[in-house]
Order: C-alpha cells, then sequence, then structure tokens
C-alpha cells in the first residue's frame, strides 16, 4: 500500500475575510473551520501522517483547534501560501510518503468521495490529481479604466485542493520554480511538466474567503434548529443572614434551605437548560444525597448544562428567569444577576434576562415562606 501524507496550509492571515481571528480558526457549526479541515485527513486509515503549517502567532488557537486529532507537531509557514507549501513539504520528506495531499485549512467542506479520487487517480499512476469545476459564469476582464474584455470560459476550469502529487515530483517542482510566485501547487506541477489528472471538483468544497462564505458553509452544514424547554425550582425561607439568587449573594433577614447554595434561579435555570437537549433534570446530574454538593455554588450546575449543550455543538441563544418572591426586593440586583449568569453561559448579557414579581401576598410566596423561581431557555443545535 501506498504511503500516503496530507499537508494542511493554514499560516494565512485571511485579509479579505478581515476579523481579529483568522478564518481557520472561526467556528463553523460548533467546530473551527482549521479543525474540520484536518479531520478530513485524520479520519482516514489510508493517510500515514498529517502536517499543519501555521503562523507562528496563531499557536494557542491551534492547540485548541486540533485538540485530540492524531498530527504532526505544527510547522510555521512562510509568507506566501507557495512558502508554507515548501515549509510542509520540507518537513514530510524525512517520512518518506509517496504521494502528498496538499490541501487549504480554508476548505472545511470537503467530502470523503472526493478524496476518494484524488487518492485513485494517484494509485492509477498520474504525478498530480486535481479537483476541478467548470466555469459557469461569464468572465470579464478590467482591462484599462473604463475599459472591459470578455474572457471565454470554454474549457476553463476552477482548481480546489486537495491536490495529490507524487510527492518527490512535487516537492523537486517546488524546489526548482521556487523563484515563480504562484497560487497553487498545480500550477508548479504545470511548470514542470508532470501529467496531471483531473478529478471532479465540489461545488460545496467551497473555500472560506469572505464573510458571507461561513454563513453559506452554515447552511451546507444544515444549519441550527431552535429548542426551547422550561425550569421551575422553588426553595423555603430558613434561619439564616443572606440568600443567593441567579449567582448573586443578597444581603436578607432569612436564607434558603438547600442541600447546595439553594440558588433557585440557577436551578431553575439549569433545569431548563438540560431540557433544551432532554437530559433529565437537576436531580439527575447532581443527586441531593451526594456529599459533593452540599453548599456547592450553584453556578457549577448551569456550567454542566451548558457543557452538554456545547459537546453536541449547540449554543445557548437566550434565557429568561422569573423570580417571585415577597422579598428580598430583586430589581437593585437584576443588572449583577444577568451579569452573572452571562459570565457563566459565556454569552452577551443582551441574550439574558431577568424579571421579578410578588404574589400580591396570595400563596405560599405571598406568605414568605419561600420564593419561586421560572426559567425559559433557548438553544441553537446542529439539524439532525
Ligand atoms: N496560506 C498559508 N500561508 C500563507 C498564505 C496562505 O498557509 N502565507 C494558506 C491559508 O491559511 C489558506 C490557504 O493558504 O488555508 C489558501 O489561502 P487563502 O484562501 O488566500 O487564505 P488567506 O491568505 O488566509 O486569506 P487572504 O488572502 O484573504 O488574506
Ligand atoms: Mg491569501
Amino acid at each position: 500500500m501506498s504511503r500516503i501524507a496530507a499537508l494542511i496550509v493554514a499560516a494565512g492571515r485571511g485579509e479579505r475575510m478581515g476579523g481579529s481571528v483568522p478564518k481557520q480558526y472561526r467556528e463553523l457549526m460548533g467546530k473551527s473551520v482549521l479543525r474540520r479541515a484536518v479531520e478530513v485527513f485524520t479520519s482516514r486509515s489510508d493517510i500515514a501522517v498529517s502536517q499543519v503549517v501555521i503562523a507562528s502567532s496563531d499557536r494557542e488557537l491551534y492547540a485548541e483547534a486540533v485538540k485530540g486529532l492524531k498530527v504532526l507537531p505544527a510547522l510555521g509557514g512562510g509568507g506566501t501560501r507557495q512558502h508554507s507549501v515548501m515549509h510542509g513539504l520540507e518537513a514530510l520528506s524525512a517520512h518518506k510518503p509517496d504521494f502528498v495531499l496538499i490541501h487549504d485549512a480554508a476548505r472545511p467542506l470537503t467530502s470523503q468521495s472526493l478524496v476518494d479520487r484524488v487518492v485513485a487517480a494517484l494509485e492509477s499512476g498520474a504525478d498530480a490529481a486535481i479537483p476541478l469545476l467548470p466555469v459557469s459564469d461569464t468572465l470579464k476582464r478590467n482591462a484599462s479604466l473604463g475599459r472591459w474584455e470578455t474572457i471565454s470560459r470554454e474549457n476553463t476550469w476552477r482548481a480546489q485542493t486537495p491536490q495529490g502529487f507524487r510527492f518527490n515530483a512535487i516537492w523537486q517542482a517546488h524546489r526548482e520554480y521556487n523563484g515563480r510566485v504562484v497560487t497553487d501547487d498545480m500550477a508548479l506541477a504545470e511548470l514542470a511538466g508532470l501529467t496531471i489528472t483531473p478529478v471532479d471538483g465540489e461545488e460545496t468544497n467551497m473555500k472560506i474567503t469572505s464573510p458571507s462564505d461561513l454563513e453559506t458553509a452554515q447552511s451546507l452544514l444544515g444549519g441550527f434548529e431552535t429548542r426551547t424547554a422550561f425550569g421551575f425550582d422553588s426553595h423555603r425561607f430558613a434561619p439564616g443572614k443572606f440568600v443567593w439568587l441567579c449567582g448573586v449573594k443578597i444581603a436578607h433577614r432569612e436564607g434558603l434551605e438547600g442541600h447546595s447554595d439553594a440558588d433557585a434561579g440557577l436551578h431553575a435555570l439549569t433545569d431548563a437548560l438540560l431540557g433544551t437537549i432532554g437530559e433529565g433534570d437537576l436531580g439527575q446530574h447532581f443527586p441531593p444525597a451526594d456529599e459533593r454538593w452540599r453548599d456547592a455554588s450553584s453556578s457549577i450546575f448551569v456550567e454542566h448544562a451548558a457543557k452538554l449543550i456545547a459537546e453536541r455543538n449547540g449554543h445557548v441563544v437566550h434565557c429568561d428567569i422569573t423570580l417571585i418572591c415577597e422579598s428580598p426586593k430583586i430589581a437593585p440586583h437584576r443588572e449583577a444577576m444577568r451579569a452573572r449568569i452571562a459570565e457563566i453561559l459565556k454569552i452577551d448579557v443582551s441574550r439574558v434576562s431577568v424579571k421579578a414579581t410578588t404574589t400580591e401576598g396570595m400563596g405560599f410566596t405571598g406568605r414568605r415562606e419561600g420564593l419561586v423561581a421560572q426559567a425559559v431557555a433557548t438553544v441553537a443545535l446542529p439539524r439532525t
């Protein structure tokens, strides 16, 4: 069996995309663009080694993006894509691969069948196997100020990645034509006169380039669906000097009875969050009989529910909590509560609402025996 290496170049700055984080590290349906691109190769049993080339300033983003994936230690890139590829090929030469598949980290949606076609063409003897797509739009060129020309689209193709090569052939071509500026590796194969076998590219194998591409890629992956669920909790007042509500400690003439910190607001929120993913309730995840949760900060319950949602590649869109009590007065603490919940959930405070009401002296909250919290959570989950 042939020895195949994957080389993923990710050292670009993503200037056309803009933003503070380079596009390959941006999140796409719960995973970074880079992780998706790398997984295309690390998930295959016919790929012996995967090498990623990155900008050294991205080391931390990179470590997070490839956590748990089987990749060689990252290499520093060059000033151009071509030089980044060169660095990668140089490092891979020590692994003596027969073939190398060179891929843009900015293409996260490559299908396994596309990779199969590239590998099959190499196994059949091609020096180079390139995914190509025909051009369907009419092509124009701005020849000079105000003067336009039409370029024939006949026999014109768009080249994608991964581009597959006989390793020694492309490594040699890169060194020999080092002085020529090219934007893909096929261009060097052309210069070196290698035999090139085209394989069918895919429209969905898009290169994330500008901001709207992330949205397109998101819908190609199926997009998100919205789920809403409700949570409820009540706690009885008991001797004490303060209560915890929605993560905020409030001085009060009585405390609240409960095994943990008795934060009914966060308990109701946890149940609502768990409800969005059908994950039972608070008591199931944190049994009251378990000594570990005695006096525990209820923020850990909310964090746990949020983690379960994140593990499903989902995120919290909004939450709304209603506290029902005669006292303490909630209004002075409402903004602190919103801020604390936003902090626990790692979402913007505009996505958190805290409200309060009384029951006009009626019922157990009216008699000040205890208080009630209700929560509604809305989350977005990848459509299944
Ligand atoms: N690339 C690289 N080293 C460079 C430049 C680009 O490894 N010096 C990589 C990019 O990270 C990307 C691929 O080459 O995965 C294709 O390049 P492109 O789409 O142009 O990405 P960027 O150069 O990052 O984007 P821009 O041109 O908009 O700045
Ligand atoms: Mg570029």
